[in-house]
């Protein structure tokens, strides 16, 4: 067996690192329980021929420079992959990999307990009945929004957007999206309609965000789109936290332009934007999306099968950069 210099920046699922050990016979890995610094990165990767990212590192020319010449994949731990400098890797040869399909629904499901949580105000409801303030059934108690028969708006409709909007069928909404491409299962099961993002915001009870980060979805949500929604609308975001500017958020919560938030991914995380934790009508997930015991075993898993065929020379189920591979 080949010896391969492996850097995993931090632990992951047993899965994954079984098979890195099995099938490469080790790997060094970040011994601390937490993000490592920019530097700290640099140096770890140093003579490296692979590196396990997480989606909380910043894999830039630095860390490549660092690296070196033999370092031949970075198999990041992650769906999302903005933390990757992809065309200076591809520039360099360099294959990069993501971990696509394993976590569809379960990031599609905590969309759902968001929505729930919000529109029914669990998080609000547990706070006051633990501290003891339940004096009695109460007719106009914790008042929220109904669900069933409702108005979803769905913005990108790739895997995970396609998935919460198919998982609205018991409710028996009616189903909004904008999406680049029309999306035939959206339209053939749910009657689903595509439209423009105005008709969107201005039409949908709930608004959920499933797009990519890029330079189009960014800060797509701001203070005149907010303006635009109901004030009986609730925002779902579990996609990243650019996609929404923040501050307007905070200042459209707090002045109930909308009903409420529920967020799992924030603009600078996990440092949230200041008024943020005052809006009771917001509930936060700490970028939890794919985080059930089953689905991060198999995203550490995929990760490890990606960097595992990058090494043996295979080419590596999901390869973002084809262009890399020779
Ligand atoms: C999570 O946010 C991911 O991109 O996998």
């Amino acid at each position: 067996m080949k010896k391969w210099n492996i850097y995993i920046t931090r632990k992951i699922p047993e899965p994954g690192l079984d098979l890195i050990r099995k099938e490469c016979g080790g790997f060094r890995i970040n011994p601390h329980n937490r993000v490592l610094k920019p530097t700290e990165i640099q140096k770890a990767v140093q003579g490296c021929d692979a590196i396990l990212s997480l989606l909380t590192d910043k894999i830039d020319a630095a860390v490549m420079d660092s690296a070196g010449d033999k370092l031949k994949i970075i198999a990041n731990h992650a769906v999302g992959f903005e933390n990757i400098d992809l065309p200076e890797a591809t520039r360099r040869k360099i294959m990069v990999t993501n971990t696509p399909g394993v976590l569809t629904k379960t990031t599609a499901e905590l969309a759902w307990a968001l929505l729930f949580s919000v529109a029914r105000r669990v998080v609000d409801s547990d706070r006051y009945t633990r501290s003891g303030k339940f004096k009695g059934w109460d007719p106009l108690l914790f008042l929220g929004q109904d669900i069933s028969g409702k108005t979803l708006g769905i913005v990108g409709a790739g895997r995970i957007g396609t998935e919460f909007a198919l998982m609205s069928k018991g409710f028996n909404m009616r189903v909004l999206y904008n999406s680049r491409r029309p999306n035939e299962s959206l339209e053939k099961e749910l009657g689903a309609k595509k439209t423009d993002l105005e008709t969107l915001w201005k039409e949908s009870d709930f608004i959920s965000l499933h797009v990519n980060l890029n330079s189009e979805s960014f800060h797509l949500i701001r203070e005149k789109e907010l303006k635009m929604m109901k004030s009986s609308a609730i925002l779902i975001n579990t996609s990243r936290g650019s996609v929404i500017d923040e501050k307007a958020l905070v200042k459209a919560l707090k002045r109930n332009w909308i009903f409420g938030a529920g967020l799992d991914v924030y603009e600078k995380e996990p440092e949230l934007v200041h008024g943020l934790t005052g809006c009771g009508n917001a509930v936060l997930t700490p970028h939890t999306g794919s985080a059930s015991f089953q689905t991060r075993s198999k995203i550490a898993l995929l990760a490890a099968e990606n960097l595992v065929a990058g090494l043996n020379g295979q080419r590596p189920k999901n390869l973002l950069n084809p262009e890399s591979f020779q």
